[in-house]
């Protein structure tokens, strides 16, 4: 009983015919992001776990609530996708190499990742995926966005999707990363390493999801410098105006993160934004980057 007198229903757990918690799907938004519930992603299932990975091709990020997740499961459930790819800029975890860790200390101004982008996109076989783990959240504040970019390329008038048919674009990190780069101006670069890395990569500028072969639009702020043939001049009006078409208010979702809080997500299928908007507070998660495959238009 409530303290009005109502009795409350309990949430019924759905079970299948073996006892075991069938998984619920709840989109976050009309175009982009679901919820998985009903699933401990430490101990799933392959069939829970091609679910779980069909779902996430599909709606480009899954999030997962209530979620123990040791250092230990976060590199055996990267590991069942396929490789893992360790990121060369962020710090590491001292103990678990594969973890990098996305962290903003209360007294530092500047986080990692404040601004639409794709992870990896400057490498020639770019991640696959991304699995971020929240270890320490603010108390208000530091939600993650993403922006599903096959919704994205469907909304484009037919005059873009044919000017940018067959297009391929030069993506890179060094302006991001290197010594006098955009990090390395702030309170972040400090903590930061791979400063004399040098990246590159050409990618078509619409691709064909490698799973469920739905057109996606792969250009992205943070990484894409010029389309093949052009200056970054001649790039830039056409780049701009497909990086700010991209993003409709119903394309996008947010996550409030809790403790327990997983996020999955596609790197082919979204671009993602960390919010800065929690000064003075300590924030840390824990990040795998899954390994990809070269990507064909
Ligand atoms: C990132 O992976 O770009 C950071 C995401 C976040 O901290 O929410």
């Amino acid at each position: 009983m409530d303290s009005f007198g109502v009795t409350l229903q309990k949430p019924v757990k759905q079970r299948n015919s073996q006892g075991r918690e069938t998984m619920k799907l709840t989109p976050m938004a009309p175009k982009c992001g679901v919820e998985i519930s009903g699933v401990t992603l430490a101990t799933c299932s392959d069939s829970e776990m091609d679910e779980i990975k069909q779902a996430i091709y599909e709606h480009g990020v899954a999030v997962f609530r209530n979620q123990e997740f040791s250092p230990e499961d976060h590199i055996r459930f990267g590991k069942r996708w396929g490789g893992i790819d360790v990121n060369n800029y962020f710090p590491l975890q001292e103990e678990y190499n594969e973890i990098a860790i996305v962290k903003k200390e209360a007294d530092e101004q500047t986080n990692i990742g404040g601004a639409w982008h794709t992870d990896h996109s400057y490498d020639q076989i770019p991640a696959m995926g991304s699995v971020l783990v929240a270890r320490e959240l603010p108390p208000q504040g530091g939600d993650t966005l993403w922006a599903h970019m096959g919704a994205a390329y469907d909304a484009l008038p037919d005059d873009i999707k044919e000017e940018i048919d067959g297009l391929e674009a030069f993506h890179t990190a060094d302006h991001v990363y290197k010594a006098d780069g955009i990090y390395a101006q702030t309170d972040m670069g400090k903590n930061l390493r791979g400063q004399d890395l040098k990246t590159g990569a050409v990618h078509p500028v619409v691709i064909r999801h490698p799973h469920t072969g739905r057109k996606m639009l792969y250009v992205n702020g943070g990484f894409t410098i010029n389309f093949v043939g052009q200056s970054r001049e001649e790039s830039l009006p056409l780049l701009q105006k497909l990086l700010h078409a991209a993003l409709t208010d119903d394309n996008q979702c947010r996550l409030q993160w809790k403790p327990g809080t997983i996020a999955i997500w596609d790197n082919r299928t979204t671009w993602h934004n960390a919010m800065n908007d929690y000064q003075g507070h300590r924030r840390e998660m824990h990040r795998i980057t899954l390994s990809g495959e070269a990507l064909a238009a």
